[in-house]
């Protein structure tokens, strides 16, 4: 044998392997197919059907039932403050309505921008939105070895979620609603936190009603602005005295921009009373996305911000932080989130 032909089979046995290993690769996808979507399991249009006209998850999964249908996922359509403002808006189909009432985000795909749902759209954020493939298959970060009704797909991306929450809370084009681009420059996200670890609380019980076992799930119930609780964890507030003036320090404690949506605004209130606690001063710093204020800007993760006010030595001061959820929220409904005095 020459030298020459030596070289030609060295180069051609190892693209004869790659053919044969390409081959065996494509056969074993067509044969998992057909061993996991057996006939038993139902298809993507009967669940869908199941879905709206009988509410088929709740059967099996009620507990996350529940928890869904009172979150702001559930209400995303009907939702009448989303239904105000989209009226507002000329092309709202395009524009807005995509990802209020979204086809499954799982195939129109994770991160990209959904699409608008042409049937039952006052499910807003369903499970399935959430959760199905185009096979029927539902994806969760367990390895569920018990499949009925539907088949399972262990998924990492639901175990780890930022990305798909980023699909409508992340999107570039959308600031308003963006949580997740401040939240990758986090502390909570360097220690290797989700959204899910602050806003889907973990709970051990049975995965569904077939199950038999408690296991690690987490609750489906997306807190937000609606829970005094939630807003009461999102900041600090503390006040330290030196000679003449008082320093008002104020933290974010929530894992992304505060407060987290455009329309929103937090309100630092200041008061002021002197000896006789006669109010002396009354201040009131409006912090939202509409401001361009250094002072009055959306505070950045973990950022610390100081207001500094002259004190009398008799002088008391006291100052709270409210929570304003539209621009029209009277007063009397701003929810307070932290409080101090000195
Ligand atoms: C990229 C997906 C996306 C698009 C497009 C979108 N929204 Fe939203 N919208 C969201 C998300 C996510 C929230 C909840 C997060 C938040 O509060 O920031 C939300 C919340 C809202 C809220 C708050 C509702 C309430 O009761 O608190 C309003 C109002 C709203 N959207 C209006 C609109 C309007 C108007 C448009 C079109 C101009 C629009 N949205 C387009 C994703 C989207
Ligand atoms: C906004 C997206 C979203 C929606 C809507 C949603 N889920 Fe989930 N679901 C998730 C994520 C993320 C997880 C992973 C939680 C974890 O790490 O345990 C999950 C997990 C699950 C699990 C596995 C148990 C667990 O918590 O790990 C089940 C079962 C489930 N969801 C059912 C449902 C049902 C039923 C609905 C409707 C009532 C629903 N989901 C709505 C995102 C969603
Ligand atoms: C007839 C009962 C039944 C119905 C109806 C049902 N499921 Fe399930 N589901 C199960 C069982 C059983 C499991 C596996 C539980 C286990 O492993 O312990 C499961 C698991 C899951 C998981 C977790 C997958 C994983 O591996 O993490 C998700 C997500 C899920 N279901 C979503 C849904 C959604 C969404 C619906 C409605 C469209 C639905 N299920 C309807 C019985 C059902
Ligand atoms: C360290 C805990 C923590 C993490 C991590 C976290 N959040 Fe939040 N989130 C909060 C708190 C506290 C609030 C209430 C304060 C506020 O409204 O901004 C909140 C509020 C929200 C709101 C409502 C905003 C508003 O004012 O209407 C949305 C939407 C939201 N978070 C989505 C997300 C998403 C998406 C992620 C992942 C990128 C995430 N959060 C990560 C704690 C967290
Ligand atoms: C398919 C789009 C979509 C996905 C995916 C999604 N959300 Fe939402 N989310 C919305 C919309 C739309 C709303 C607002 C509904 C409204 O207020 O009208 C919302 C509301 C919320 C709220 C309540 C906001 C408030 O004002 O109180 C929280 C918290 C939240 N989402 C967290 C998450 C987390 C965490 C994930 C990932 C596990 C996630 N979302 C995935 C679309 C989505």
């Amino acid at each position: 044998m020459t030298s020459v032909s030596i070289i030609r089979i060295a180069l051609i046995c190892p693209l004869l392997a790659l053919i044969t290993f390409c081959a065996q690769v494509e056969t074993a996808d067509e044969t998992d197919e057909e061993s996991i979507f057996e006939p038993s399991y139902l298809s993507y249009d009967d669940i869908y059907r199941d879905f709206t006209t009988k509410k088929m998850c709740k059967r099996c999964h009620p507990a996350i039932w529940r928890e869904w249908e009172r979150s702001m996922h559930a209400k995303a359509w009907e939702d009448p403050i989303y239904q105000e403002a989209a009226n507002q808006v000329a092309d709202r189909e395009k524009k807005c309505d995509p990802c209020h009432a979204p086809e499954p985000i799982l195939i129109t795909g994770i991160g990209k921008m959904p699409t608008l749902r042409t049937t039952d759209r006052e499910y807003g954020v369903s499970c399935i939105v959430c959760h199905i493939d185009a096979h029927g298959a539902m994806h969760g970060p367990h390895e569920s070895t018990n499949p009925m009704y539907h088949a399972n797909v262990t998924s990492e991306a639901h175990a780890k979620p930022t990305e798909l929450c980023a699909t409508c809370h992340g999107q570039p084009s959308v600031p308003e609603h963006n949580q997740v681009d401040s939240f990758r420059e986090s502390a909570a996200a360097e220690q290797g936190l989700t959204c899910a670890t602050c806003h889907m609380p973990a709970v051990k019980r049975r995965l569904s009603v077939h199950s038999y076992d408690n296991v690690s799930i987490r609750r489906h119930t997306w807190a937000g602005s609606r829970s005094v609780n939630k807003l009461r964890s999102a900041a600090n507030l503390k006040i330290t005295r030196a000679a003449g003036k008082a320093t008002v320090r104020l933290t974010n404690k929530a894992g992304h921009l505060l407060p987290g949506e455009a329309l929103r605004a937090i309100i630092l209130d200041t008061k002021i009373f002197d000896a006789n606690r006669e109010m002396t001063r009354h201040e009131q710093v409006f912090i939202s996305a509409a401001s361009n204020e250094p002072e009055a800007r959306r505070l950045a993760p973990d950022e610390t911000r100081e207001f500094l006010y002259p004190l009398g030595d008799t002088d008391q001061i006291e100052a709270k932080l409210l929570y304003r959820l539209i621009p029209t929220t009277p007063e009397t409904e701003w929810v307070t989130m932290a409080e101090a005095r000195q």
